[in-house]
């Protein structure tokens, strides 16, 4: 879909509002964001900063209010909802229902439906896709349990796999480590890495953990109050004092 078009940023967004149904205050507000192909990014910021709202407006799942926001060279407007065929997304901690009736290797293939389309069987390429990512997770484990059975760490895993079966142009992960132990965050960092490393993945992640960064993260955007208020090299922004400012830390 992508790959005739030329563009410079594959994400880009200018003077971009996101306002949620109902509300006056624009949860992002004035966002201007260029995102090369390849470039791997953290985005930080305090609880209720607009992080999640700006991953869901990269991603079309939230519509902005204001200025532009082109992925691949083209109004995401224009896409419709096929753009999250092209987009990973890895939601921050939800939660499903144990009485969600899916198995984990069900759920893992729905990651390739966009792809698949609604009524078309699972074809060979699906199920390849699928098993490349359980692998990379290490999750093979878990394929045969129920969803809704699993504990909020291997959720975690199976929702990174889901994202990953897709074979995204761009992944989207909002806070993936935060249910997960040191060993597993570990784990799934360094996946992320050599994912991003063999195919050039452009990743966006939301962290909270500032010493578990990857260190093939280069670049990092600080949000604050819904506006972005510093974007540059990794140590540059950590040691920017508006970071202290922004989550209001006094010495
Ligand atoms: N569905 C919603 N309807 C109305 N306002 C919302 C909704 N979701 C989030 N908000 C508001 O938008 C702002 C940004 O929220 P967002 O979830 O993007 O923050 P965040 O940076 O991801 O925070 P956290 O670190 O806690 O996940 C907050 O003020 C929040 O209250
Ligand atoms: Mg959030």
């Amino acid at each position: 879909m992508s790959n005739h078009l030329k563009y410079n940023y594959i994400i880009e967004l200018s003077n971009v509002d996101t306002i949620y149904e109902g509300e006056k205050i624009p949860a992002i507000r004035d966002v201007n964001l260029k995102i090369k192909k390849g470039e791997f990014l953290c985005v930080i910021g305090p609880n209720g900063a607009g992080k999640t709202t700006l991953l869901e407006t990269i991603n079309g799942l939230l519509k902005h209010t204001r200025g532009k926001v082109n992925i691949f060279g083209k109004e995401i407007r224009k896409f419709g909802s096929s753009i999250r065929k092209e987009v990973g997304y890895v939601p921050q901690g939800f939660s499903v229902s144990s009485l969600m009736p899916f198995l984990v290797k069900d759920v893992i293939l729905m990651g390739r439906f966009g792809k698949i389309g609604l009524f078309k069987s699972a074809s060979d390429e699906d199920y390849l896709k699928a098993k490349e990512a359980v692998k990379l997770v290490e999750i093979d484990g878990l394929l045969k349990k129920p969803i809704g059975k699993l504990s909020g760490g291997q959720l975690q895993k199976v929702m990174v796999a889901r994202a990953l079966a897709k074979d995204p142009k761009i992944l989207l992960l909002d806070e993936p480590f935060s249910s997960l132990d040191f060993k597993a965050s570990a784990e799934i960092s360094e996946r992320i890495s050599f994912l991003h490393e063999k195919k050039n993945l452009t990743t966006l992640m939301v962290i909270h953990n500032i010493p578990s960064i990857p260190k093939r993260c280069k670049r990092i955007v600080l949000i604050n109050e819904g506006m972005v208020i510093q974007d540059g090299p990794v140590n540059e922004v950590l040691n920017s004092g508006s970071l202290k400012f922004a989550y209001k830390v006094r010495k």
